[in-house]
């Protein structure tokens, strides 16, 4: 009896904790960065600056995708032409063309479920075999990344781009701030973007029952 009213009693409370941790996250992008760069440095890898400019970048490139898992991985695999940086990618963030340095690797990952960002890693963009390989390469010197929900709720895109460029010389924003674009989070910016203002919306709640799980992610370098 007394064990019972506990339980009732502590399990509002747990509920309360569960969330006051979700808002300690202030960007999930931020987070996958801290996440990525922990476990490159835990190899012994360089801990890779985070470039908002690249992440904005990252965050178009999901929108390239119009919510089409299907067309991250698989058969139906597609990916956007590289001049599509230029064109549309680097002006849609405000990101001097000339300032675009080479991307050495990309990781993608799309799923109906939304995770946390270290869920996200490993369970979605390190399950692609090549992704190791270009997690640890030698080649990056900097990173960014993005997530975005579709139309306000699932599927979830998840995108990291790493590139080989100078600090403070690549991917640089026209008047020098960056352009904050919604609906969806990039690292870099100090932008706080919480996966309830950013990503998804109570209508698009009920998915969660219909969509059965689909997961899907590539990677690959130069
Ligand atoms: C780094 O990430 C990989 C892939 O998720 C994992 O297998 C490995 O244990 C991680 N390393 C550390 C030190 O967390
Ligand atoms: C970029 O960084 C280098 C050294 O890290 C510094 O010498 C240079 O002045 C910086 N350039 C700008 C535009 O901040
Ligand atoms: C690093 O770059 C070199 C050429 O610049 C390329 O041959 C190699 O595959 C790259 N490594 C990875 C892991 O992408």
């Amino acid at each position: 009896m007394a064990a019972t009213a506990l339980l009732f009693i502590l399990a509002p409370l747990l509920l309360v904790s569960a969330n006051t941790q979700i808002k300690v996250t202030n960007n999930p992008a931020d987070e996958l960065v801290a996440v990525l760069n922990s476990n490159r440095t835990a190899h012994k890898e360089s801990s890779l600056h985070d470039n908002p400019g690249l992440a904005c970048i990252a965050l178009q490139y999901i929108k390239a995708y119009e919510g089409h898992c299907d067309d991250v991985g698989g058969p139906k695999a597609k990916r956007p032409a590289a001049s599509e940086f230029a064109d549309t990618f680097a002006p849609n963030c405000g990101v001097l063309s000339s300032s675009l340095t080479q991307i050495t690797g990309r990781l993608l990952g799309c799923q109906s479920r939304y995770v946390h960002a270290s869920e996200a890693f490993s369970d979605i963009l390190m399950k692609n075999e090549k992704s190791l390989d270009i997690l640890y390469s030698k080649n990056h010197t900097e990173v960014g990344a993005a997530v975005s929900g579709t139309d306000g709720g699932a599927p979830y895109f998840w995108c990291v781009l790493f590139s080989n460029g100078k600090h403070n010389s690549s991917f640089v924003f026209e008047d020098g701030v960056a352009k904050i674009s919604k609906p969806g989070c990039f690292s870099g910016a100090n932008d706080e973007c919480s996966a309830a203002v950013g990503l998804s919306q109570p209508h698009s709640l009920w998915p969660y029952a219909i969509i059965s799980l689909i997961a899907v992610s590539y990677a690959f370098g130069l």
